[in-house]
This record gives C-alpha cells, structure tokens and sequence, in this order.
C-alpha cells in the first residue's frame, strides 16, 4: 500500500544513495525509463527526467495528478508548454549551473576542428607517424570569425571565451543588440553570418522555431572552409542536408555533441563522415556540473511538491496550479 500522504514521483534519472534518501523522505519514488513510464504515472505529482526525456500529451492523459516536470538539464524541448499551462503543470529546469561545462566543451570542439585532433589521435592509435599532421596542417583561431546562432548564457560563456583565442565574433539571435560588455561581438542577420564566418556555433533552444534553422540552404551559404559545432539539440540542424554538405565538401567539417536521433541508428551515414566528429551528448557530463544540475532539479521538484515556488521555473504562469495538491 502507498503512504498517500507522500507526493509519489515518477523518477528517470539515476541518483546516487544520498540523493535518493533526501528525496525519500519528501516523497514515493518509482523509478521508471521512457516505455515503462506509462504503467506508473496515474498516480503520479512529480516527475524528475533528463532534459531530452520525452513528455507527449498522450502521457499527459495518464498523469491528472501530475504538477511538475523537474528536467534535469536546462532544455525543455521534451514538453509542450502551451499544453503544460493548460494542465497546470510548473516545467522547472537547471540553467546556469550547466554554463561553463556547455561553453568549455563547445571551443575544445572548435579546437579539434582547427587542429584536426581526433583523426591525429586516431592516427597514431594506428600505430603510424608522419611529418605533417593528418590530414593537413591546421589553422589559427587568431583572427578567424565565430559566428554565434543563439547568444543567451552559453553562447555569451562561449564568446567570452573566444577572446581569449583572438577570435572575431558576431551573433545572431532574436534580439540584436548584444548588452553592456559585449560591444566587440557584432550582431548579424543569419545569412550574413553564414557568409563571414570561419566556425558557426549553435547555441539556441530548439522551439518550432529553430527547428531546421540550418539547412540546405543555409549550408550554402558558408565558406568551403567553414566548420558547423552543435552542442544544443540535434533538430536545430536539418541532419540530412548536412550530411550531404559534408559528404560533397561543401563546408569543412562539423563537431556535433547532439544529433537529429540520439542514440543514431547504427547506419547513420553521419557516422562514416570523415570531416564529422560526433561525441554522445556530453556538453553537461563533469563531476561538478552534474552534482550542481542534480541539486538544483531536486530543489526544484521537492519545492513545487511543498507548495512552494521553485528556484527555476519555466512557466511560473503554471504555479497557481501546480502549488496545489489535487
Ligand atoms: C542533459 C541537456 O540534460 O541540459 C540539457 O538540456 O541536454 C543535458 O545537460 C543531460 O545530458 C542529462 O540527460
């Protein structure tokens, strides 16, 4: 029998014991993955999930006792929120705390782009060694232009960064001017950002939107020298025109930690690119981060399970309702 007095949480993200026992005592959890969730959630106020795990309205239906939806990441592409405000349902993230992370790894793929680190490294794994790097000489970030598509936390975190390296950058985003600090990154109309730059880095939400934003005629626009990094959400990109792209050599290369379908199908012509290097959406995974994003999703959750606001909320406009057991 469950203690009803306890709100019960449908769980999707493994914790570690200290985790699970503070957590234990504010409510039930049920652990459960994304084709078992179903069987669990009619009883369920709370669900703690990864950022890309999926939250159709079809689950919805099965979920009237449902409050929140505590993403442990900082996306929330995985939900509707029209649909989560008409239900009542607060959507709590973890921004911030996944900043740095996202920025860091986002230029040390700019860096294994420039310097072909991955095909060297593989090189030498192959028990070879030559004059010359493979598959060429590299090329200096000094002077070279970063254009930005998204310049919200992670991609100011990024641009700051690139400072460091000499880089020239513009943005583009919804807005165009880019605040007080950051006079030296221009803002760009998306086609002339194509054109001008030498690295294009996505950073923005994936919404209908930005669904596809880069495409076929988008990668037309950019130099042949040009290199395409996503550490967002694969969708943004339109995967089969950059496949093709790369395969024709129309652009240089792309250094991907997301993809259109994660995990790839094992034929993802994507995965026999050589002037593609796909690393399994790792932007977040550090130690530190991890452990800041887990407390921050467990602040969230519990809070909104006490009637309380949360610290971070992506639809406080949902709160009135969700604050309330049903
Ligand atoms: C994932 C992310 O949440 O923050 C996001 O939006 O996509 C990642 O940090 C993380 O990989 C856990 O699944």
């Amino acid at each position: 029998m469950r203690d009803v007095e306890k709100p019960l949480v449908c769980l999707a993200v493994a914790l570690p014991d200290d985790a699970l026992a503070g957590l234990a005592d504010a409510c039930e959890l049920r652990p459960v993955a994304a084709d078992t969730i179903a069987s669990h959630i009619a009883e369920a106020e709370g669900l703690l999930c990864p950022a890309p795990f999926p939250v159709p309205a079809a689950l919805l239906d099965l979920a009237p006792r449902l409050r929140v939806v505590s993403n442990f990441g900082v996306g929330f592409n995985n939900v509707d929120l029209a649909e989560m405000n008409r239900r009542g349902i607060a959507v709590c993230n973890t921004p911030g705390v996944l900043t740095d992370a996202v920025a860091d790894l986002t230029v040390g793929m700019i860096v294994a782009a420039s310097r072909g680190l991955v095909a060297n490294a593989n090189y030498v794994r192959e028990r070879r060694w030559g004059r010359e790097p493979v598959p060429g000489l590299g090329w200096d970030l000094r002077g070279k232009t970063l254009g930005l598509i998204g310049f919200g936390r992670i991609g100011k975190a990024v641009a700051h960064r690139a400072r460091a390296f000499g880089m020239n950058t513009c943005f583009f985003d919804l807005f165009d001017s880019p605040g007080a600090g950051w006079d030296d990154c221009v803002y760009q109309a998306l086609d002339a950002l194509l054109r001008e730059a030498d690295v294009v880095s996505v950073h923005t939400n994936l919404t209908p939107e930005t669904f596809h934003l880069l495409g076929e005629r988008e990668f037309a626009q950019m130099k042949p020298s040009a290199w395409v990094i996503n550490t967002s959400r694969g969708p943004v990109i339109d995967q089969a025109a950059l496949t093709n792209a790369l395969r024709e050599r129309r652009i240089a290369g792309a250094v991907l930690d997301v993809l259109e379908t994660e995990p790839p199908p094992a034929d993802d012509p994507i995965l026999t690119l050589e002037n593609a290097v796909i690393l399994p959406h790792i932007g977040s995974a550090t130690v530190e981060t991890r452990a800041a994003m887990l407390d921050l999703s467990i602040r969230n959750l519990k809070a909104v399970l006490a009637g309380e606001p949360p610290p971070e909320c992506v639809n406080p406009e949902a709160l009135p309702r969700a604050l309330q057991r049903r």
